[in-house]
């Protein structure tokens, strides 16, 4: 029997749909899951009979068969949780894996076990490949944008896979590069996550001042995002925090019915401990950690609020002023991640090139947006992205609104 092409092992909510995404381009899979005494059994086996697309792939519950089914050079997704997991499931593995088999590896690893990782297994013939994958269940299903890095010649193995599986930019080139050397790739996830982190902290800013300052009503701020959106400042975030504004659920805004708490899986504080390691001030992204922290706090910010009982002033700035506030601040966010970038890449020489980063983010990921697509030019000629002319005249430009907006919010 032919030996199937593609591997995937970790059948989690992320791994199941990026199975199906390969499967349904065509691609033929051995899937692997572990076996869990009733809570993980026939994992792979009802995958497959769930969904059409993994009708042909073969499944295991074992390493041995799971890894002898593929053909040489093996390639294997591991999109099981980053940390121990992985290293046990690669642990697992290596007695079965031969010298010039690639280890995709598709979890939120921090970079620096990345590194660590990339070395043992080279050593021992291996190739690993840190992968970032961002897009969540939807993303990994329909297209996500994937950030690979590592060895140049392994990357070109399994480069045809991961393009056709993943988002298409505005030219229709996949979403989906080598990012650089050694543990690059989960450093520019990471550093994506913490954007995240502050263009998820600017909305939910944006929508308490238009809630507690403006006295607005949700569908009212939905409104103002809306229009916000179709004057520039168009995101995939900016998108679904409209839609959960006009969620209900029994007749009640789903946001009313939703406690006012923020977790977090880490890569938030990580870019945050990268900023100080590095030397570098990203104010935006360490902010946006302090906020989830404060959020998480609730008991004692109630009782503060309610022992201090400050004054909310009427919000007295115009939309105008907002959407301002709000656009200069996503380019001071995006400005100080890609350099918080460069400086790691200067460091570690991985090769990185900004403006490829900044269009593997135009689609596919979480904070793909219309101003991500204008940073691309703009990285081309700047690293710096608050240097270049038009961005900077821009900016200089919202600087009053930005003043207005922190004083009316005050
Ligand atoms: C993605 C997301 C996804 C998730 C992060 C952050 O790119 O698909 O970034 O990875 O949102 O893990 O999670 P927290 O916000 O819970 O830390």
């Amino acid at each position: 029997m032919d030996k199937q092409e593609f591997g995937l092992a970790g059948l989690g909510v992320m791994g199941k749909s990026l199975a199906r995404n390969l499967g349904r381009n065509g691609v033929r899979l051995s899937l692997y899951n572990r076996y869990v005494p009733i809570t993980e059994e026939k994992v792979a086996e009802r995958a497959m009979a769930e969904h059409g697309e993994l009708a042909n792939a073969l499944g295991f519950e074992e390493i041995a068969p799971f890894v002898t089914s593929l053909a040489a050079p093996r390639k294997i997704f591991l999109m099981v949780p980053a940390g121990a997991a992985t290293g046990a499931l690669i642990k697992q593995m290596l007695p079965h894996l031969d010298t010039g088999d690639i280890l995709i590896d598709g979890g939120n690893a921090h970079y620096q076990d990345t590194e660590r990782r990339i070395k043992t297994l080279q050593n021992q013939g291996i190739q690993d490949l840190g992968t970032g994958v961002s897009g969540g269940e939807k993303g990994a299903l329909e297209g996500p944008a994937i950030m690979p890095s590592g060895d140049e010649a392994a990357y070109a193995a399994i480069a045809p896979y991961l393009e056709r599986i993943a988002a298409k930019d505005q030219k229709g080139t996949p979403c989906s590069g080598h990012i650089g050397r050694g543990g690059a790739g989960h450093f520019v996830k990471m550093i994506h996550n913490g954007v995240e982190y502050a263009e998820m902290q600017l909305l939910a800013e944006l929508v308490y001042l238009l809630k507690h300052h403006a006295h607005l009503e949700y569908p009212a701020i939905a409104d103002v995002l809306t229009e916000l959106g179709e004057r520039g400042a168009q995101s995939y975030l900016l998108e679904i925090t409209i839609n959960i504004l006009r969620a209900t659920e029994c007749e009640t805004y789903l946001l009313d019915t939703i406690l006012d708490k923020s977790g977090n899986k880490g890569t938030g504080g990580w870019s945050t401990v990268a900023a100080a390691e590095y030397g570098y001030p990203a104010s935006m992204i360490a902010t946006a950690l302090f906020a989830r922290y404060t959020s998480a706090r609730k008991t004692e910010r109630v009782a503060r609020e309610a022992q201090y009982s400050l004054p909310r002033r009427n919000f007295e700035a115009s939309t105008e002023a907002l959407f301002g506030a709000y656009q200069i601040s996503r380019i001071v966010n995006h400005h100080q991640g890609f350099q918080l970038i460069n400086e790691a890449n200067t460091r570690h020489d991985w090769g990185i090139r900004l403006p490829e980063v900044a269009r593997i983010w135009t689609n596919g990921c979480i904070i793909r947006s219309s101003l991500m697509e204008s940073l691309i030019p703009a990285l081309e000629t700047d690293t710096s992205l608050l240097a270049h002319p038009e961005l900077a005249s821009f900016t200089q430009a919202l600087h009053s609104s930005l003043v207005q907006v922190c004083n009316a919010a005050s």
